[in-house]
């Protein structure tokens, strides 16, 4: 399974990459604003400075909703690294486009994926990957994880090369769902990677290990 960070923030990446763990990032436009990039050319920079951290995989998403206008911004998202992927809406001249920059070998993220029919129209125009905003589907009573398990499914029984990318992941369950089911990728905020590593027993068992070794040195210099 890999595991991508979902934020622009460039701390947090440079955490989860110093993990040794990360296979990459994924932006979306609020995540930009929300660190404050504004304007085309520090957008850019921006994007440049994540591929410097990690080694693939950074989705950039399009802000033009019409055929041409995806095509040129892709165009130019995909010249900043050959880190880059681009974030393509899912509607229709997103569909094209996505078709597009596949016979241009530009890879894609097809994004705003909330129906298994969604993520068929996705792989078959060549998507590298689809993004099922899992939380979201939460947020209004469905169920996000089931609707990644329908697709893994499909996909699987097609051989679609399509990747799954769980996305809009809250929780740690969620992630260890996404996982059992064999979602493709997953990517989560921050918090949610770092929440993976805790657990009370550990901390307990760790206390007492070192209480233990402790005792032992002070046993051992008093003798
Ligand atoms: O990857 C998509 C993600 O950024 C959306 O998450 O929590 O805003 O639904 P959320």
């Amino acid at each position: 399974m890999k595991f991508f960070i979902d934020t622009a923030n460039l701390n947090e990446i440079k955490e989860a990459q110093d993990l040794g763990i990360l296979d990459g990032v994924t932006t979306n436009p609020s995540l930009m604003a929300k660190e404050g990039i504004t304007g085309e050319d520090n957008i850019m920079a921006h994007y440049k400075a994540i591929c410097n951290i990690v080694d693939n995989n950074v989705s950039a998403e399009v802000i033009a909703t019409d055929y041409e206008g995806m095509i040129s911004e892709a165009k130019t998202l995909s010249q900043i690294d050959r880190k880059i992927v681009v974030k393509i809406p899912m509607i229709k001249d997103g569909i094209k486009a996505i078709r597009y920059l596949a016979d241009e070998d530009i890879r894609t993220n097809c994004t705003l994926v909330f129906s298994a029919g969604q993520a068929i129209l996705a792989a078959k125009a060549g998507a590298s990957y689809v993004s099922p905003f899992i939380g979201r589907i939460d947020d209004v009573s469905g169920d996000g994880v089931q609707l990644i398990e329908q697709i893994v499914l499909i996909f699987k029984n097609y051989e679609f090369k399509t990747e799954v990318l769980a996305a809009s992941i809250r929780h740690n369950l969620h992630l260890i769902q996404c996982a059992e089911i064999g979602a493709h990728v997953a990517t989560c905020p921050y918090k949610v990677i770092i929440g993976l590593l805790n657990h009370p027993l550990t901390d307990k068992g760790l206390a007492q290990f070192l209480a233990d070794h402790k005792k032992a040195q002070q046993t051992a210099e008093l003798a």
